[in-house]
């Protein structure tokens, strides 16, 4: 059976650091409020001109780096974003010029958080069906282009960043084993942005309304996030006939703390299991699956034969996982 295997990863985060410590400074918050509800300790934001497919080129050829594969040889490219350069057309397509892929079709996933394993999902099947030979899927967002930085209900959470992977054709076990993809439209109120797509044109009132910017419910997002994510990661066990003792590495999405802890813990994960980074990062939606993986695999945390684990949770609502053999 032809497989999809991860031969190459790279993250890419903009330099500018943001801190509790500075967001303290304008927003009524404290530092002690941010780290106990969230974990989050500092995030990294986009500088003026730098867009996300700009984040998503560096993490790309960071990942064709280590793959050792060249801009010519990538046949598919997949971005999974919510803050693409524009409505439309896609990042993808940006990222293929950027890179100059000139034999690769490219093209967006909006999924929200769960966005980086939609798109796996998408070249996963492409290159199983033997469509695709070696591809490349990205997670990318500059999220700080659209939080209100007036709202400290979620102005605290979010970061900007981009993470992605090589997948080639292989045979053998090793590579993506399974992906579950799951949505559930009729919460999209909790978490979502209202303009300016086809229903809300922009207009003086909606941009009075801050309607351009994201909305959530937090603490509803919560509940649901930690029962959707420990449902798809049984999900993913009980089909590939493990338990999760079997797993060398859980890497949720990382939304805040108390979220991945309690997925962890209702899943039955230890702590050594369980990879964490949104302490220096925070929230960047599509980008912190990858972004996670490639700092596990450059610090050496994953072996060959490892397994995988990747659960995520957003915006949709959307929730999906997906276990690799490394
Ligand atoms: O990526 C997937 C999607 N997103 C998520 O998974 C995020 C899910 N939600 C969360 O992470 C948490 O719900 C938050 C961190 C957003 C909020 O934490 P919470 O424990 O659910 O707090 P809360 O919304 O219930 O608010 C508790 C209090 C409120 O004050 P009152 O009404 O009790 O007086 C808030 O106004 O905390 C207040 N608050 C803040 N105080 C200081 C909210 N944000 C802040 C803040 N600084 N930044």
């Amino acid at each position: 059976m032809i497989r999809a295997r991860i031969t190459g990863t790279g993250s890419y985060v903009p330099e500018k650091v943001l801190t509790n410590l500075d967001i303290e400074k304008f927003l009524d918050t404290s530092d002690e409020w941010i780290r106990t509800r969230t974990g989050i300790n500092e995030r990294h934001i986009a500088a003026d001109g730098e867009n996300t497919s700009d984040l998503a080129t560096r993490a790309a050829e960071r990942a064709m780096e280590m793959a050792g594969v060249s801009a010519a040889d990538i046949d598919l490219i997949v971005v999974g974003t919510i803050t693409g350069d524009y409505p439309w057309p896609a990042t993808a397509c940006i990222v293929q010029s950027n890179l100059g892929a000139i034999n690769a079709g490219a093209f967006d996933v909006s999924a929200a958080c769960s966005g980086f394993l939609y798109a796996l999902s998408c070249a996963v099947d492409r290159v199983e069906a033997g469509r695709s030979k070696k591809a490349l899927v990205i997670g990318a967002e500059a999220l700080s282009r659209i939080v209100n930085w007036e709202d400290r209900n979620t102005c605290i959470l979010f970061g900007d960043a981009a993470g992605a992977v090589v997948l080639e054709a292989c045979e053998g076990e090793h590579g993506v084993l399974s992906t579950h993809l799951h949505a559930d439209g009729t919460h999209l109120e909790l978490l979502y942005q209202p303009g300016f797509g086809t229903r809300m044109q922009p207009s003086e009132q909606a941009l009075k309304d801050r309607n351009y910017f994201l909305h959530m419910q937090g603490n509803e997002v919560f509940k649901v996030a930690v029962r959707s994510m420990t449902d798809v990661a049984n999900i993913a066990l009980k089909a590939n006939n493990m338990s999760v003792e079997d797993v060398d590495l859980f890497i949720p999405h990382q939304a805040n703390i108390r979220i991945l802890n309690a997925t962890a813990k209702k899943i039955g994960f230890r702590d050594d299991q369980v990879y964490i980074n949104v302490e220096r990062f925070g929230n960047t939606s599509g980008a912190t699956i990858p972004l996670a993986m490639d700092e596990a695999n450059r610090a050496g945390r994953i072996k060959e034969g490892d397994i995988l684990l990747l659960d995520a949770f957003g915006g949709g609502f959307t929730w999906a996982s997906a276990i690799v053999r490394w």
